[in-house]
Order: C-alpha cells, then structure tokens, then sequence
C-alpha cells in the first residue's frame, strides 16, 4: 500500500476579524491517503473541512504541519490535482466543451488534443449532444457534471472535491454519486471527497475518515469494507446501515444541534436527515 497524501501535525489560524485574536481551525490534523482510494472526510459544518482541501489544493497556506503529496512536500498550487467545488465555477460565456478544455488550456495542450480529450470526458459524464450548450442552459446536476469532466480532463493524480453534489436535489444526488463511481472505477485515481453526509460518504468511499469539531482533527476513520462495484440497493443493506449507525456514533458528538440519538434499526434514521439537512 503506498501513501499518495500525508497530513501530520497540520495546523490552521486565521485572523479573526476585528480582533488580534487568532482562530485556530485545524489543529493537530493527521491524515495518510492512499494511492487509488476514495477516501471521504466527513464532519460537522465549520470543523475546517473546506480548508483542509483548501491547503491540499495549494490555495490556502497552511499555519503550521507537514504534507506531502506523492513524496514531496507540500508548497504553493500543485498542478497535479482537480479540484471540484460545490459551486460548478463554471465559466458562463464559453461552451460545455470550452469548459471541460479549460484546464488543458492552461496546460498548454493543443487545439486539436484539447477538442479531442474535451469531447471524451464530455460523453464520460453522458453529456453527449450538449458540447455546444451554455452553463445557463443546463440543470444543476448537469453543471456538476461538466465541472467533474473539467477536472478529469485535467487527467489530475488526485481529485479533490468539497461537497460537489450538496446543492442538487436528492435523487440527482444519488445518481451523480453512482456515476462518480463508474468514473472512478475505471483508472482508480486518488479522490478525497469532502461530504457531511454519512450516506454519501459511506456509499462512495474506501475509507471515511470523521472530524472533530473546529479546531477540526481527524477523530476517526472507518474501513468501509462494503463490495464493490456498488449500486444504490447497496443502501438498504444490513452492513451499509450498520456502517452509517457507527459513523454515526463517532460524528453524533461533535454536532450540536440538539439531534436526538439515532434508532437503533432504520434504513433512514432521523438523525441522519436531520444532520443532512442542519449540518
Ligand atoms: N479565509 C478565512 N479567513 C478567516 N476565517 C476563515 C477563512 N476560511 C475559513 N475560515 C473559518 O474557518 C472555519 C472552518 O471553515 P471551513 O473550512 O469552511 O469549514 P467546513 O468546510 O468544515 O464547513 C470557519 O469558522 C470559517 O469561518
Ligand atoms: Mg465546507
């Protein structure tokens, strides 16, 4: 097993505003990721998980800590990486396929290779027939799958992707997530995908490491052993909710919503929408 990412001892403060005081965010944040797995992070609104991506991506300097990526330390953007956010950050004025060639733009990759690799990562996220459509003419669960394509055809060594999927309705949600895995499956590249939902998380992920809340560490990580390939009935299954039940028990006290205790038998525990839709 090779470590691709190594976090150790990583340490976030950030100004507060308005005050000399400092906030600290993360503190103490250990993490290895492994070479080819879907690993999730999964934690409470405000622990630092965006930041933690943030600092992975190479857009926020990190405080304090060390990490290497790929055997090397850590320092300013890499390159290497996709990094998809909730947002789309689609650029509005260019194409589906202008879009998805952004990144191999900046590459400095062709004309030609770029149309060609464009197109490719277009009709693997199935948007075959819209290369030439505008962001505005697409659905939310569409817009995602153009920024995913983007980031793929950056051919990236990891992707990262802070709650790519929180802003669509649920039933695009759980289809972009089985697709994301059929993605996935074909070349096993790094992901690190930041969710706060404990379905989503186990579902998709090798490994679902939990947070504390802020100044947000990792305060648990759970070998999600469930087979693969998965498909949406994998939910219904005894080990899939007795695998949520105990992210559930490592999570439940760093939210502090009030959430009553999760029932000890229920495909859907209350708790569990109530976190979803609270944290
Ligand atoms: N650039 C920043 N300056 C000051 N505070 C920040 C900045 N970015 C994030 N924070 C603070 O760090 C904390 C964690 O934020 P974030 O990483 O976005 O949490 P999460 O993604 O887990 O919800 C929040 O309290 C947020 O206000
Ligand atoms: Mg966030």
């Amino acid at each position: 097993m090779t470590v691709k990412i190594s976090a150790r001892d990583v340490r976030m403060d950030f100004p507060a505003r308005g005050s000399q005081e400092r906030v600290s965010v993360l503190r103490g944040f250990d993490l290895d990721v492994r070479e080819g797995e879907f690993l999730s992070v999964l934690g409470p609104s405000g622990c630092g998980k965006s930041t933690f991506l943030s600092i992975l991506a190479g857009l926020t300097a990190r405080t304090g800590g060390r990490i290497r990526i790929g055997g090397k330390e850590l320092a300013g953007i890499n390159q290497n990486q996709g990094v998809v956010f909730q947002g789309y950050a689609l650029f509005p004025w260019r194409t589906v396929l202008d879009n998805i060639a952004v990144g191999l733009e900046i590459r400095g990759v062709g004309r030609e290779e770029r149309r060609r690799t464009a197109q490719e990562y277009l009709e693997r996220v199935g948007l075959q027939g819209f290369g030439h459509s505008f962001p505005h003419e697409l659905s939310g669960g569409m817009k995602q799958r153009v920024a995913i394509a983007r980031s793929l055809a950056y051919q990236p060594d990891v992707l990262l992707m802070d709650e790519p999927f929180a802003a669509l309705d649920a039933q695009t949600r759980e289809i972009l997530q089985t697709e994301l895995l059929r993605i996935w499956e074909q070349d096993r590249k790094t992901i690190v995908f930041i969710t706060h939902s404990l379905d989503e998380a186990i579902y998709l992920s090798d490994r679902v490491a939990v947070m504390t809340q802020r100044p947000g560490r990792i305060k648990d990580i759970i070998d999600v052993s469930l087979a693969r390939p998965r498909s949406n009935e994998i939910r219904n299954s005894a080990e899939f909710v007795a695998l949520r039940q105990r992210a559930w028990e490592v999570l439940k006290d760093e939210v502090q919503f009030g959430v009553q205790p999760a029932p000890a038998r229920s495909t859907t525990p209350a708790p569990v929408r109530a976190l979803q839709g609270v944290v």
